[in-house]
């Protein structure tokens, strides 16, 4: 684990309340629609990988899904997340503190039906820590499985929370996947932060070869 990530991130939902962080949103539309397109049951596993506070795990509960996965670098970031769900709705989820640059738990994992992944491969900058989290993908994704990754697109900010990041577009995360996963949609989407300060991402969805 690499502990000065784990802190930086630690003391940032340390700090602010989960609606005043820059990615917050309150209902994660974007995700939404790119999981309606996935053919998935309720009773397959759907990784959010770097889930932090988010409340797409609240919709994926919501929704029925009883095989959900919340990881993270920050275990901060998780528990706000348990404590906004109460202990009923937490329990349903499964819970990994780890990093996908260093993956320890992670490494694991099979049979993921869906990987979603909002703003967390983009602060991956050496091209070791790409090379890991693509293999994690490989691993986990079972054939056929589907990957959302929403990342800053190439006209977004260039850092988040101090962090730089590596701006992406779709034609760039269909490289980084490689061939065995097929691109089924993209948008780019601009995001406001609680601020209003506009944030524009890229969505991707791809399927992974049966
Ligand atoms: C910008 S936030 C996005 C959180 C969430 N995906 C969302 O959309 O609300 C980035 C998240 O990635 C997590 N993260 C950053 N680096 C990580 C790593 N190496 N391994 C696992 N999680 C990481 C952070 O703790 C943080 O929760």
């Amino acid at each position: 684990m690499n502990n000065a990530i784990k802190e930086h991130w630690d003391e940032i939902y340390e700090s602010l309340d989960a609606d005043e962080l820059t990615w917050y949103e309150e209902i994660p539309e974007p995700s939404i629609r790119l999981l309606s397109e996935c053919h998935i049951n309720k009773d397959e596993t759907v990784l959010d990988v770097g889930a932090g506070a988010s409340t797409f795990i609240d919709y994926l509960i919501d929704q029925g899904f009883s095989n959900i996965i919340a990881a993270d670098i920050s275990e901060i970031a998780l528990g706000r997340l348990k404590e906004r769900l109460g202990k009923e709705k937490a329990s349903l989820v499964k819970w990994i503190v780890d990093d996908i640059t260093e993956p320890v738990h992670i490494q694991n994992l099979r049979d993921i039906a869906l990987w979603h992944d909002r703003a967390v491969l983009h602060f991956l900058l050496q091209e070791n820590q790409r090379r890991t989290y693509l293999s994690m993908i490989k691993k986990s994704v079972k054939k056929g499985g589907y990957v959302i990754i929403a990342a800053f697109s190439l006209k977004g900010a260039k850092k988040c929370t101090g962090l730089e990041v590596r701006n992406y577009d779709h034609n760039m995360l269909g490289e980084f996947l490689g061939k065995e996963f097929v691109l089924l949609d993209y948008f780019d989407y601009i995001y406001h932060t609680p601020a209003g300060m506009p944030r524009p991402y890229v969505y991707t969805l791809f399927r992974r070869n049966p």
